[in-house]
């Protein structure tokens, strides 16, 4: 089936259908799906997952988690792919769309509540994914990188796009998270998937993902874990229990794979500026301000504005994350470049770049690939 059909086919129900069904809850109407959308919509419901895998080097050992990223093109489209062999890790950016967001009345527990069912093409290409990498002799015992890390698979983020909802990234978010917990790797959730929307970096913060391990500048999640008393979640994650757990813990896997955090929240972009300058420190201040300055959270949701300094070869990467509806990238660069100058570091700062396809890119491959009725296939950052 070709993806463009689909998304006329499966336009869902627009917000006004979903205060219907409030409506209708009210006056105890039993209700099994959502009454489908307008027909074709302009706007489709996509989902966009960022999967981060701690692997850039060794092509070989990728070449199965590559595979299994192209493996629906039909359906599921890798928008970009991103390497870093000094990062040592690379990000692949799938989109998709939403084959199915209903509110089905359900009887849990004799309580009838109204519960989401979402699903979308875009799983089946994770999980293949996730299985090829924990199948591969990727192993975070060989594993080294500038880039902080703390699973093999070391980060999903979902995002909503066009008419999808928060709500149905949040849904695909734990349903992925619950599939990768039974191929025994253990999730932890951030964000809008969390129930207390804990940030992405409390969580990592708690897993000692920023810690330094000693070797020149290497840094790598240190998980304080009791390895030694048995196998049982509560036994072996004393302090800082995943949000989803496999039932018992296979500490082989554990040990090679690490963990992974899966989130939700609204779609960011990658930039990344190089400051010419081998003091760390200096650029971590300068980190520090622009996260006062810019980094303020819009409202509930998360902070529209991220970044950590990172050293990549004899440069230091400022590398953000920020929201498009919020920042634009000059206006990062900009604040860098100001911030620096009082450190007397101006002219060190270069040129940043984007490390994935901004959101207006996103929209414009996927309106081609809905107008002209076809894939674009791949398309390299
Ligand atoms: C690269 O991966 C292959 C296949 O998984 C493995 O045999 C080889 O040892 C790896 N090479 C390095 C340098 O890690
Ligand atoms: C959720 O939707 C999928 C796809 O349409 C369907 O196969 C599945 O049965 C639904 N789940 C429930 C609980 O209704
Ligand atoms: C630091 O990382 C290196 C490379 O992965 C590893 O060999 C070493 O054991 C790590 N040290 C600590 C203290 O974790
Ligand atoms: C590991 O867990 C067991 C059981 O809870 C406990 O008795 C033991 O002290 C723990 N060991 C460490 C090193 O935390």
């Amino acid at each position: 089936m070709a993806a463009a059909t689909s998304y006329a086919t499966h336009a869902m129900a627009s917000p006004a259908g979903q205060w219907a069904i409030l409506a209708l809850l009210s006056l105890s109407v039993s209700l099994t799906a959502l009454p489908a959308g307008t027909g074709f919509s302009e706007n489709p419901k996509l989902i966009c997952c960022k999967i981060y895998i701690s692997e850039s080097r060794n092509k070989s050992a990728l070449d199965e988690i590559d595979k299994a990223a192209r493996n629906d093109p039909e359906n599921v489209v890798v928008l970009s792919k991103f390497g870093d062999h000094i990062y040592n890790r690379v990000r692949y950016t799938l989109v998709s769309y939403i084959s199915t967001s209903e509110w089905i009345y359900s009887n849990e527990g004799d309580i009838s509540k109204l519960t989401l069912n979402v699903s979308s093409p875009i799983k089946g290409v994770l999980l293949e994914m996730v299985k090829a990498a924990i199948s591969s002799t990727l192993s975070l015992d060989s594993h080294q990188g500038e880039h902080p890390r703390i699973g093999i698979i070391d980060d999903l983020s979902f995002h909503p796009l066009g008419d999808a909802k928060m709500e149905d990234a949040v849904y695909l978010a734990k349903d992925v998270a619950s599939d990768i917990a039974s191929s025994k790797v253990p999730v932890f959730l951030y964000y809008e998937a969390h129930p207390q929307r804990k940030t992405l970096s409390d969580v990592r913060r708690d897993l000692g993902y920023y810690k330094k391990n000693g070797t020149a500048g290497q840094r790598s999640g240190v998980m304080e874990l009791n390895t030694t008393e048995g196998n049982e979640p509560d036994v072996v994650f004393q302090k800082n229990k995943p949000d989803v757990c496999p039932a018992v813990v296979d500490q082989q896997i554990l040990q090679k794979k690490g963990i992974t955090t899966v989130g939700a929240m609204h779609f960011v972009e990658g930039y990344n500026v190089p400051v010419r300058s081998e003091n760390f420190k200096k650029v971590e201040d300068i980190v520090k301000r622009l996260r006062e300055q810019l980094g303020g959270r819009g409202g509930e949701g998360p902070p529209k504005f991220l970044a950590l300094a990172l050293r990549h070869g004899s440069f230091v990467e400022v590398g953000c994350l920020l929201d498009p509806n919020y920042l634009r990238a000059d206006q990062v660069q900009d604040k860098v470049k100001q911030i620096a100058a009082e450190q007397g570091l101006e002219d060190k700062v270069e040129k940043g770049y984007y490390t994935d396809i901004t959101k207006d890119m996103i929209l414009l491959h996927l309106s081609k690939i809905l107008y002209e009725n076809r894939i674009l296939g791949v398309c390299q950052s």
